[in-house]
Parts: structure tokens; sequence; C-alpha cells
């Protein structure tokens, strides 16, 4: 059974000034819901991943930055990478203040011999690598199959499948040699549905799905679990991509929280990347010892309406 056809929910200036009318901003939802102490709970003083090398690709902002946080806090050496080099320093010393211990490692996923090295460099300085997150990713504006050019179809191929199956490539080895360990991708809802105008980017997120599947068969015998993430969606700053030109901020953030109220049919919100960096620890943690080679959506209930 298919989806049942419905009008596309667009980020647009009248959305902005129509739909959203009297909504509240997806963060004061958050705090009626309870999100606000869940968030406190989640930043309690567990110590999941003492010691743990931990791997990260797109950490400069969004879901792989709060991910980076997240694991350095609960004990964890994270290196992480992304071409932003200020911003990259920003995490980096941002972590160190809070008593953690991170390096930030510039790298573009798209190309190979930056991958390797990173993984390299990585893992010289910390071991393992125990866990891996290959979250970085891009999209672009919404826009027609036949419309979209080759160049933007090299880059959203490039940065989420391209550069999943580079970072595996050069973290499998090690993480063997190692014994072991757990690599992690930041996957999409729409690895399971799209909406028009995200054909390239649906395309690439469904090409995580066969990485993670063949990765995790391929290396179950070497201790390996791997699995994809798939959020729905967050706000970061990934959504920018969407952004009308001319508004406001203000305008900004309600036609994002018009668009996650038609959206996503559960919770009516998006997630803040925190929560989904937490879905991701809990994966990646031995709770999850039983989980491998799936991709499990963290969405909000997005993927449960018809
Ligand atoms: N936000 C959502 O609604 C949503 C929903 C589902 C899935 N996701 C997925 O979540 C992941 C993280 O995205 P986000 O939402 O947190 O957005 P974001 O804030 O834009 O983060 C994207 C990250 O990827 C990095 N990146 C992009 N291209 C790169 C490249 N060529 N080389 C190295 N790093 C690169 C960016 O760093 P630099 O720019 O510094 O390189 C940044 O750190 C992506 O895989 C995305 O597809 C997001």
């Amino acid at each position: 059974m298919g989806r049942k056809p419905t009008p596309e929910p667009r980020l647009s200036r009248r959305g902005a000034v129509g739909a959203a009318a009297g909504l509240a901003f997806a963060g004061a939802a958050a705090a009626a819901t309870g999100g606000t102490a869940r968030a406190a709970e989640r930043r309690g003083g567990a110590r999941r991943f003492e010691g743990r090398s931990v791997l990260i690709t797109g950490g400069t902002s969004g879901i792989g930055r709060a991910a980076a946080e997240a694991f350095a806090r609960e004990g964890a050496r994270v290196a992480f990478c992304g071409r932003r080099e200020r911003l990259g320093r920003a995490v980096e010393r941002t972590i160190r203040e809070n008593g953690g211990e991170a390096s930030y490692l510039r790298a573009d996923v798209r190309d190979a011999e930056q991958v390797r090295s990173f993984v390299d460099r990585a893992v010289s300085r910390y071991g393992g690598p125990d866990i891996a997150l290959n979250n970085a990713g891009v999209q672009r504006p919404f826009t027609d199959l036949h419309e979209v050019t080759v160049e933007e179809w090299d880059d959203v191929a490039g940065t989420n499948v391209r550069g999943v199956f580079l970072a595996m490539k050069y973290q499998i080895p090690p993480m063997r040699a190692a014994g072991g360990g757990v690599i992690l991708v930041t996957g999409s809802s729409n690895q399971f549905a799209t909406r028009n105008g995200l054909g390239s980017y649906t395309a690439a997120k469904n090409g995580v799905t066969g990485l993670v599947q063949a990765a995790a068969l391929e290396n179950a015998a070497h201790g390996i679990r791997v699995v994809a993430i798939a959020p729905g969606m967050t706000d970061t700053e990934m959504l920018d991509a969407h952004r009308p030109a001319g508004l406001s901020d203000e305008e900004w953030a309600r036609t994002k929280a018009a668009f996650a109220e038609q959206g996503v049919a559960g919770l009516k919100r998006m997630a803040e990347p925190e929560e989904i960096a937490a879905a991701a620890l809990a994966l990646a943690s031995d709770a999850f010892s039983f989980q491998t080679g799936t991709s499990v959506p963290v969405d909000g209930g997005q993927l449960a309406a018809l």
C-alpha cells in the first residue's frame, strides 16, 4: 500500500504567514511535552563511553556536533571532521572547556585521501576506533529530479553515500584489528519515503540502507555492529537549504514550525539535534548489542501516518 497522496508541505513565505498563524515555535512544544526535563536527564551522570575512541564525520554543527558533545560528556575521546575550520575549532574548544577530550581534524568526506587521512590521524591519536558515527550530509533546495544538475547530484550522492562508503572503507580495517566496535550512519526518514523535490537526497539515503546491510553482514563475525539512525525533521542548519530569500529569522522559525506541524504527524514538531544524538548514543551502547544491519527511524511519528 502506498502512502495517501497529500499536498506536499512546502517551505514558503505563504506557509509562514498562513499555516504558522497561532503556532508555537518548536522549542516551546518541546518544553510543553517535557522536553526540557528530559534534556536535563540526558545530560545526567552516565559515563557509558569512558575511554572509548569515537570518530564522527560532520561534527561542526547540528546532529554531529550534539553527538560529539554527548559522547565526550560520557567519557569518550572524540575525533570529528567537517570542512568549516572555525566551527570545528569552536566545537573542540567547547568540549575541552567542559572537561571532555576532542580533536577537530579537517576533512571533506567526498575526498578519499582526506577521509583516509582523517581516520589514520584519529586512530593514531585515540586508538580504536571503538565507535564511528558517519553523519556528514547535505540537502539541496527542493528540485524535481529532471531539473537537478549533474553537479548537484554528484554533491548530494558524493556526500551522503560515497562519503559513508569512504568512511567505512577506512574505518573497518582498524576496527577489525581492534577486535570490534560499532559503526553508526546518520540516514534519514527519506530512506523509507520521500516528498516532491527530494529525489537525489532520497536516492542517496537509500544507498545508506544498502551500505549498512552489507557492512553489517560482512563484519558481524568481527564483532562489528552497523546501524543507521534515520532521523525525521530536525532543527539544524541543513533546513536552511529550503529557506526562502528575504525571511527574517522569526518568520523562518515560524515557517519551520508550521512545516513540522503539517509534516510530522505524531509529535508535530521538529526534533532538537540533542534528541537525535541521544538516540545515536543509545544505539552505540551495549544496550543495543543485538541491533545490526537495520535503519532505525527516530522521527516523532512522521512515518506512522498514511
Ligand atoms: N536536519 C534534518 O531534518 C535531518 C533529517 C534526517 C537526516 N538528517 C541527516 O543528519 C545528518 C546531519 O545533518 P544535520 O541535520 O545535523 O545538518 P547540519 O547542521 O548541516 O550538519 C551537517 C554536517 O555535515 C558536515 N558536512 C557536510 N558536507 C560535508 C563534507 N563534504 N565533508 C565533511 N563534512 C561535511 C557539515 O560540516 P561542514 O559544513 O563544516 O563540512 C556538518 O557538520 C546528515 O546526514 C543529514 O542528512 C538530517
